[in-house]
């Protein structure tokens, strides 16, 4: 989306559509003098608006004029403050981010209408705008771009999005910015003794990848910031086939991984100076005559052994070999995001994701992160205890918990065992994977964590 400026209304052509704001309940289209147009939403009680709702009514202002077929909107900066205390560049990264998520569709797959679609393509800033203000405006534009390419990865058909197409979509995603892509190959997975990505794409005609991006914004030397992300491009279940109507939006399986992808370039965009690594463990995860059986036991990366319980726990097989190797980096701290298990629907809801971090303090401040950046997320404990429902037979550590209960928390659990030698940070995106009626958001992704993640690179 493209930003002008502008003195006034009266200076900009008649078919721009001014944007104000009303106390009643409904949202309207006014008829101004001179042919003019203007966009009345309803704020009820203004002085009690949150930044929750700002989020939302930035989101709405797009949506509504989306729906009228407007294509260009001007408003005032100061219209939209009401009495919360953000400051210029605050307030104007959040509606560029807002505004560019609600301007969004996944239309790839369309015919086009023969009206064409409607997309907001210019927005004009009236008054006097700050240059604090211009920056922000600057960030959330970028911020909303990553998160909208982090939406179509995520959308794009399982067929057409597997393991190779993902490893590719980093490499195009990283084009003209200091991000370093590597993607290894089966063999070279093979190498690397990652039995647990070898094992969950056993099944499948799709050879694994194992996505590498690194970027240097900060000294040399100076310890990375490790993102791991879950990119299983589809999930069947494999043997432990996944039942009815639970593998519709498996494709989505990736948005861990989609979601670190575009936040490792929109670290290398925002210009953030810290050093960052992506990892993405990719696989298809197929019911096949090759594919692991119950009952398997996998060696991973750091030598600990896997035994598969239920072929449907894949997530964690696979970023159990991907925090192994992030060891190597020797990180400040490793953050994985990952769509790991239903249960933390159950526990949540779908309006927050589940955090876990070895350290109060950092989780303390990434909850605060989640409210600024509109990732909601929420604190679970990490208390061994619960390691003891995973505690293998055959094998070191099972990828299903003997227990029926508690299943964000033991999976979670299980991730532990091997994160270790650093801080780490623990992200279950079940709930925020796909966007919420009422939430001014196209049907489909999210785009979560991305605004988060790049929140924590900036300020943990
Ligand atoms: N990818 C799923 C989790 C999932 C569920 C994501 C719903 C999005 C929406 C994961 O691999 C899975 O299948 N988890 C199992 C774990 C179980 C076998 C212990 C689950 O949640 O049922
Ligand atoms: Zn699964
Ligand atoms: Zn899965």
């Amino acid at each position: 989306m493209r930003y002008i400026f502008s003195k006034a209304i009266e200076d900009l052509p008649k078919e721009v559509v001014f944007v104000q704001f009303s106390k009643e309940k409904e949202t309207y289209v006014v008829q101004l003098e001179g042919g003019r147009k203007a966009l009345s939403l309803g704020v009820e009680e203004p002085e009690k608006l949150t930044r929750r709702k700002l989020v939302l009514l930035a989101r709405q202002v797009v949506a509504v004029a989306k729906a009228h077929r407007f294509s260009r909107l001007a408003f005032s900066l100061q219209d939209f403050r009401f009495s919360l205390k953000l400051s210029d560049k605050d307030l104007a990264e959040l509606l560029a981010v807002n505004f560019g998520m609600a301007n969004y569709e996944f239309v790839e797959y369309k015919t086009p209408p023969k009206e064409g679609w409607s997309f907001m393509e210019e927005i004009a800033v009236l008054g006097k705008v700050s240059s604090e203000a211009k920056k922000g405006l600057e960030r959330g534009n970028l911020i909303a771009g990553e998160v909208n390419a982090c939406r179509d990865l995520v959308n794009t058909p399982g067929i057409d999005m597997p393991p190779r197409v993902l490893a590719e979509c980093a490499q195009k995603a990283a084009q003209g910015t200091k991000v370093k892509v590597k993607a290894l190959g089966k063999q070279e997975i093979e190498k690397l003794g990652m039995g647990g990505v070898l094992g969950v794409s056993r099944g499948s005609a799709e050879e694994p990848r194992f996505i590498i991006m690194e970027y240097q914004g900060g000294k040399k030397g100076e310890k990375p910031v490790v993102l791991v992300g879950k990119g299983v491009t589809f999930d069947t279940g494999g043997l432990n086939v996944k039942p009815g109507d639970a593998m519709t939006d498996m494709h989505m399986d990736m948005a861990g991984g989609a979601a670190v992808l575009h936040s490792v370039v929109l670290a290398a965009k925002l210009g953030i100076k810290k050093n960052v690594v992506g990892l993405v463990p990719a696989v298809e995860n197929m019911p096949s005559g090759t594919g692991l059986h119950p009952g398997d036991v996998l060696r991973t990366i750091s030598g600990k052994t896997i035994e598969v319980l239920n072929t449907d726990a894949e997530g964690r097989i696979i970023l159990a070999d991907a925090l192994g190797y992030a060891k190597r980096y020797n990180p400040k701290l490793v953050v994985d995001v990952a769509t790991l298990v239903g249960a933390a629907l159950v526990a949540l809801g779908q309006r927050a994701s589940a955090l876990f971090a070895t350290d109060e303090r950092t989780s303390q401040k990434i909850q605060e992160l989640g409210e600024e950046s509109g990732d909601y997320v929420w604190p679970m404990p990490l208390w061994d205890e619960y390691a003891e429902d995973v505690k293998g037979t055959t094998g070191d550590w099972l990828n299903t918990s003997k227990s029926r209960y508690g299943g964000v928390i033991t999976a979670a659990l299980f991730l532990k065992q091997f994160a270790e030698g650093y801080p780490w940070v623990h992200l279950d995106i079940c709930p925020r994977m796909i966007a919420l009626e009422g939430e001014y958001l196209a049907k489909g992704a999210a785009g979560a964590p991305v605004r988060l993640l790049a929140k924590m690179l900036e300020r943990l």
